[in-house]
């Protein structure tokens, strides 16, 4: 892994992974593409194109120009858009991916990109949730999961593309906000604890899901993507959490920071059935096994970090 085009770059994941694998390989060895511009380092302070990832041609090109050896799928919708508007989010996520394993396939690259809980669905064991098991998603978002997961392995077996990936849990970092998961209330609710120490949630208490700080998200991509490749029993969607948690234990950690700080609930329906849909906890020894995954930060360390960080970022 040499050098690296990324799409989705100015998404809550690819924001971070940017700047890190440019602070690794090289500000130039990173081409970060998005649909939009906007005012971010992403763009300011290293290689950047537009690309609309459901145009072909263009990605082909763009990452034929740039002679990389590896690309990073990122550009996606997430759970709760995707459910609103079903048939774009699989022209997008699927249309996307399809296109970005074709430039991997033609152009001989290493691949990666993510999956997520949301590839588990109501008939799944729910608690410690295995790596290999029932997927019946009944979200539009875990349809475009599974058949994303099946479609990398089919691209490595058919055709030797090095393709590789995780299942993301929620994803909780003070860099750049999700916008449309389902898991997003538990980056809200630090934003709100900070502002006017109260919360609503849309989720409802005791409903528990896996999450992640965003930092070892980003180690468990890097870490991935440089494990030897022959020690690799399952390629794609291995599960990866460091979390498992409810609303209520969001507030009891931000408490011990915040002590007046007050949870209440208004649960929208939509996004409450898919958080029930989905593992309370799902079980990383795969990951741990094949390639070493061992996440930092449980809630009380990334809660006292995440509203330091978050201090300074909102001038507080
Ligand atoms: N955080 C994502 C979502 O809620 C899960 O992959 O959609």
């Amino acid at each position: 892994m040499k050098k690296i085009l990324i799409t989705g770059a100015l998404g809550q994941i690819g924001s971070e992974l940017t700047m890190a694998l440019r602070e690794k390989y090289g500000q130039n060895q990173v081409i970060a593409t998005d649909i939009r511009e906007a005012d971010s380092p992403v763009v300011t302070e290293g290689p950047f194109e537009v690309l609309d990832v459901t145009d072909y041609n263009a990605m082909y090109e763009l990452t034929e120009k740039h002679e990389v050896d590896t690309i990073m799928h990122l550009a996606a919708l997430l759970s709760a858009k995707a459910e609103n508007n079903p048939k774009f989010a699989w022209d997008l996520n699927m249309g996307g991916l399809v296109n970005a394993l074709e430039v991997a396939r033609e152009l001989n690259l290493k691949f990666f990109t993510p999956s997520s809980i949301g590839a588990f669905g109501p008939t799944t064991p729910k608690i410690k949730t295995p790596q290999d098991t029932v997927q019946r998603p009944t979200t539009m978002y875990g349809v475009n999961k599974v058949s994303g997961e099946l479609l990398c392995d089919y691209y490595y077996y058919r055709f030797g593309v090095d393709t590789r990936g995780v299942r993301f849990p929620g994803l909780i970092s003070y860099v750049t906000e999700p916008g449309g998961g389902t898991t997003d209330y538990a980056v809200e609710i630090y934003y709100e604890a900070l502002k006017n120490k109260k919360y609503s949630s849309f989720i409802a208490e005791g409903t528990y899901m896996d999450m992640m700080y965003m930092p070892d998200a980003i180690q468990a991509i890097i870490q991935l993507m440089e494990a030897d490749g022959d020690k690799l029993e399952h390629r794609n969607a291995f599960n990866v959490t460091a979390i498992s948690a409810a609303p209520e234990d969001f507030a009891k950690a931000i408490q011990k920071h915040i002590p007046d700080f007050e949870l209440t609930y208004e649960v929208d329906p939509v996004r409450q059935s898919i958080a029930e849909s989905w593992p309370d906890s799902i079980d990383s020894d795969c990951a741990k096994r094949e390639w070493g995954f061992e996440p930092e930060y449980d809630i009380d360390k990334m809660t006292a970090n995440m509203l330091e960080k978050l201090r300074e970022k909102l001038g507080l």
